[in-house]
Order: structure tokens, then C-alpha cells, then sequence
């Protein structure tokens, strides 16, 4: 198996567990990837030339100039996006860019917009208070066919189709590309929520005029070994010139008179402020990163980890895994064990050295769905102990040791749950 371990930043760090020191077992990559070395040798290298952009003469400032609009580049060549149409925007992260496309979308009296089962908050909370439909599940996929029955009673009044391209609790795929065929030939656009999706699959836009073209594509660095603080919204070019922005200040404005603000143009219009000139160079290092290994590469590897993963957990008895196809899937994996509450998984997993998330992942409704709840349950039918689920995601550099080492801690402790005793307790 490929070793992609020593491409990451940190990935030797030791941490205390309760065998002593030992190297962080980071198995919470859909929360936060580790960087890429690359990427922070590149920050310390453009350090001596950091500088404003946008706003200065001098040579440092026209040099990040330079740096920063060469990464919006090299961002839209990652999801080949069509430099007419389409714009890059840089953002704080995926809800940043989702929110800017909520401000851009007013809802006319009879619009709707449709969003799924499936989605993270960032995706869902923008949208839940328009007239919505919500795409429900069968048999762990999306339902096309109730999809398709929304669509047709609604023809021309759907504005908007919005879905993840990944799924943060069971590492689903839908099928971007029929949806939005799908939403296309109902008049809506589509929204593809990627901040899972980036970090693990190639992604095409594709031109304006082909039927499988996403509207609009959002994604975070974070997610993708690109700390600094950058996201990515792409969408087409002239939305963004057509109301005032989602947020005004420096850099937005062209020219102002007693009336009227001048806005410049996308993206600029979007970037409010100084921009996070080192987020861009980071996210754009990364994708040059991910390219370089190749995603044949990087998707059998992780599809190994998968496997090795989803096979090893069903060995261990009372383990519940919420998705267990092996196929339109990224390495992202739930699960429960009978009569030990997912927390005290998490915590006792990380005595072992092991990172893990626990919780429902601010995937409230999703998670409830899996778990056989009734939608409309609040905290408060549920003393101290929420629902939840125990969550592992894999990053490029995770490799099958990693994936024994978890499973023989997991085996340790569903296996003895009595001997757990957790240092704060
Ligand atoms: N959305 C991130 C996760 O799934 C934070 O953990």
C-alpha cells in the first residue's frame, strides 16, 4: 500500500496516551485534515513577501497580487470550471460560501427550494425557513424518484436544488451529475455542498450549456490539508454582479457618489476586506498536491482503508456501522456499539492515541433518520445522554496499521466496557 504519511505536517507528533507517548492516530480528517508539508513550506517561503493585494505599488504588494489571482486559477482548473462563466470566490470556509449564495437567491412569493436528508447544517439551515422540500432516503440512497415527483409538481418554481456531494456520517456519494440533470430540466439550478467531496474525489463543473453542470460548488481548505482559513465558492459570474454584496466594505467598491455605490466586479465584489492571501495559496497548493498523486491512486487507497475498516468492524460484536456498502462511498464511517454511549467510545479511543468525532456530526437530521428516531424529537426528550454516533474518517495519509491499531483498541474497549476509566473520571 501506498505510504502518503510523509506528505503530511505533524504526522509524527507524539501525544500522551495512556501507554505513554505515541504518534496521533487522526481519524477525524471530515472534521479537519492535517496540512500538507508542502503547503506550509510554501507559506514560510511567501512569508518574506507577504503583503496586502489588491491595494499597494510596491513590488511585494503586486507580487501576492499575482500569487493570489494565479491560485484562483489554479482552484478553478481543480474542478475545471469555465473561466467565462464561472467566477472563483474565496471565502472563510463552505458555510461562508453557502450563506453568500443564500444572499444572492431572494425567494419570490411560490418559490421553493429542495434540499435533502442528507445534509450537513451549513446546507440546510440557509434554506429552512423558504418553502422547501426536503429529499428523503431509500434504502440509504437518495430517493430520485420522489426527487423527480417534487420537480415535475413544481416545475419553474424550484430556484434551487441543494445537496452534499459527500455525506460527513456515512461518507455517501448521491449522484451529483443526475441531480443536476435532473434539476436543470426543471428550471432549478444546483448547489453542491463539497466540503467532503474535495478532500477525496475529482470534481468536474462542466460548461453552463452541459445538462450535469453544477451551478454552484462550495468547498473549505481545512478539510483539504490547507489550514489558513480559506473556502471556495464558484458560481456564475454575473449573479454576483446583479444586487449589492453580501458583505460591503474595502476592496468592493468602484466608485461611490452621494447616490450610488459602484460595485467592482466579481470576485473582487465578494472578498470584502483584506483578502486571506495565505488561505488562497494554500488551498491552491494543495490541489496541486492532490494532482500530483493522482486520484486513481489516492481513491484505491482509501477504498482499501474502507474495506479493511468496515470488514474489521463487523467482527467485533455489537458494533452497528450506519452505511455498510463499499461502493459510492468515501472513507467516512459511523457507528454504534450495544450499551456503550458513543462519547465514552470517543474518549476512551482517545487514551489509545486515536481522534475520533462523536455526536451527530451537525448532521442533526440525517443522524436522527439512521438511528430510528422520530424527526420531530427535541434535546429535551433525552435527559443528559443526546443521541450520536462515533465517527472515523480517513485522510490520504492513513494506511492499514493505522486501521488495525483503531480496531484493536475499539475490540479492547467494546470488549471490556468495565475497564474503561477515563483520566477525568
Ligand atoms: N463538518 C465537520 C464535520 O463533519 C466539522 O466534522
Amino acid at each position: 500500500m501506498a505510504d502518503y504519511g510523509n506528505l503530511i505536517y505533524g504526522y509524527d507528533q507524539k501525544v500522551p496516551t495512556k501507554f505513554g507517548l505515541k504518534r496521533y492516530l487522526n481519524l477525524d480528517n471530515a472534521a479537519s485534515t492535517p496540512p500538507f508539508k508542502a503547503v506550509m513550506k510554501l507559506i514560510a517561503a511567501e512569508g518574506l513577501y507577504y503583503s496586502s493585494i489588491h491595494r499597494g505599488a510596491g513590488y511585494k504588494s503586486r507580487y501576492m497580487t499575482h500569487r493570489y489571482e494565479e491560485s484562483r486559477e489554479i482552484v478553478r482548473d481543480f474542478v475545471r470550471a469555465d473561466p467565462d462563466h464561472d467566477v472563483v470566490i474565496f471565502t472563510k470556509n463552505t458555510t461562508d460560501s453557502i450563506n453568500k449564495i443564500r444572499h444572492y437567491l431572494p425567494y419570490l412569493p411560490g418559490e421553493s427550494v429542495i434540499y435533502t436528508r442528507l445534509e450537513h447544517h451549513s446546507n440546510e439551515l440557509p434554506w429552512m425557513n423558504e418553502k422547501h422540500f426536503i429529499v428523503e432516503l431509500k434504502k440509504d440512497r437518495l430517493d430520485l424518484e420522489q426527487l423527480e415527483t417534487i420537480l415535475k409538481r413544481n416545475r419553474g418554481k424550484v430556484k434551487l436544488l441543494a445537496v452534499t456531494g459527500a455525506s460527513n456520517v456515512t461518507g455517501y456519494l448521491p449522484p451529483i451529475h443526475t441531480l443536476a440533470e435532473m434539476a436543470h430540466s426543471a428550471g432549478a439550478r444546483i448547489l453542491v455542498d463539497a466540503a467532503q467531496l474535495a478532500p477525496h474525489r475529482p470534481i468536474t463543473v462542466y460548461p453552463a450549456a452541459d445538462p450535469r453542470h453544477l451551478d454552484f460548488l462550495a468547498f473549505s481548505g481545512h478539510k483539504m490539508y490547507a489550514p489558513f482559513g480559506s473556502g471556495v465558492l464558484i458560481g456564475p459570474k454575473r449573479l454576483f454582479s446583479q444586487s449589492a454584496p453580501s458583505q460591503v466594505g474595502g476592496g468592493t467598491v468602484k466608485a461611490i457618489d452621494s447616490q450610488n455605490v459602484y460595485w467592482v466586479d466579481p470576485p473582487g465584489v465578494e472578498e470584502a476586506g483584506s483578502p486571506n492571501v495565505f488561505g488562497a495559496l494554500a488551498i491552491a497548493e494543495s490541489c496541486r498536491v492532490l494532482n500530483k498523486i493522482g486520484w486513481r491512486k489516492l481513491i484505491d487507497h482509501e477504498q482499501q482503508l474502507l474495506e479493511a475498516t468496515l470488514l474489521g468492524l463487523k467482527k467485533i460484536p455489537g458494533v452497528t456501522v450506519y452505511n455498510e456498502s463499499t461502493t459510492q462511498r468515501v472513507g467516512v464511517i459511523s457507528f454504534n456499539a450495544a450499551g456503550i454511549y458513543h462519547q465514552i467510545i470517543a474518549e476512551a479511543l482517545s487514551e489509545y492515541g486515536i481522534g475520533v468525532r462523536t455526536g451527530c456530526f451537525c448532521a442533526r437530521n440525517y443522524v436522527k433518520h439512521l438511528l430510528g428516531l422520530d424527526q420531530t424529537s427535541s434535546p429535551t426528550n433525552y435527559a443528559s445522554q443526546l443521541p450520536g454516533m462515533v465517527r472515523v474518517s480517513f485522510g490520504c495519509y492513513n494506511n492499514l496499521s493505522d486501521v488495525s491499531n483503531f480496531l484493536e483498541a475499539l475490540e479492547e474497549i467494546v470488549r471490556r466496557p468495565n475497564k474503561i476509566k477515563l483520566n477525568n473520571s
